[in-house]
């Protein structure tokens, strides 16, 4: 692709054997194979406080925070896997979103969200695949500026479907996720071009 996009992608879960990392790196294949610039994000090496009022009063946002915040800040785009907990996203990409849409007053021009491309995915053992949560997802990044493509999956059953190797063992649900992932990059890839003068 003449004009790559950068795509960041990432899990919403920092468990070693979390199902949403192995669906990301599913994912992340995919958009390299569609042409973006890749970058995994493994939030179990980016462990951030709980999100506090006062400890951002005390001390600002947290260099973690920031660091994460400039990746996500030169992204053209994300991929996101989110496990669903209790019908709703999970509680570290809660946090991680609720950081990042903060102000920081040591580098106020860092926007992780605002006219980014974001494709949205999830994986869960159970029936219905973490669906529930990605609605809940779209809505807050929306909020948030972001360009959720129209396009998502959640793959249910999740358990008997990755191999150790992120490998999925389903022609339906590996044609989707590509599709997904294609779909963030073309979008991403568009919207860099009319962005350039
Ligand atoms: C507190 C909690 C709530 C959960 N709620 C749901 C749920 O609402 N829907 C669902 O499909 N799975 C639910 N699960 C199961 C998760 O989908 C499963 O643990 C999954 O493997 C988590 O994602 P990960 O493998 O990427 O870490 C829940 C798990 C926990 C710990």
């Amino acid at each position: 692709m003449k004009n790559a996009p950068s795509i960041l992608v990432f899990a919403g879960s920092a468990r070693a054997e979390s199902l949403n990392k192995k669906l990301a790196a599913a994912a992340a294949r995919s958009a390299e194979a569609a042409g973006a610039e890749v970058t995994v994000l493994d939030m179990g090496e980016h462990r951030l406080p709980l999100y506090d009022g006062d400890l951002e009063d005390g001390s600002g946002v947290p260099e973690e925070v920031r660091t994460l915040k400039q990746m996500f800040a030169r992204a053209d785009g994300f991929l996101v896997a989110s496990p669903e907990y209790n019908g709703s996203l999970s509680p570290l990409l809660k946090n991680l979103i609720d950081w990042l849409s903060r102000k920081d007053a040591n580098a106020p021009d860092l926007n992780a969200f605002q006219g980014k491309v974001a494709g949205l995915l999830a994986a869960s053992p159970g029936a219905l695949g973490g669906v529930r949560g990605l609605a809940h997802l779209q809505q807050i990044l929306v909020g948030l500026g972001a360009h959720v493509v129209p396009r998502q999956h959640a793959m249910k059953q999740a358990s008997s479907k990755m191999n150790g190797n992120s490998v999925i063992d389903d022609e339906t649900d590996a044609a989707a996720v590509a599709g997904v992932a294609e779909l963030t990059v073309s979008v991403a890839a568009a919207l860099s071009i009319r962005a350039t003068p």
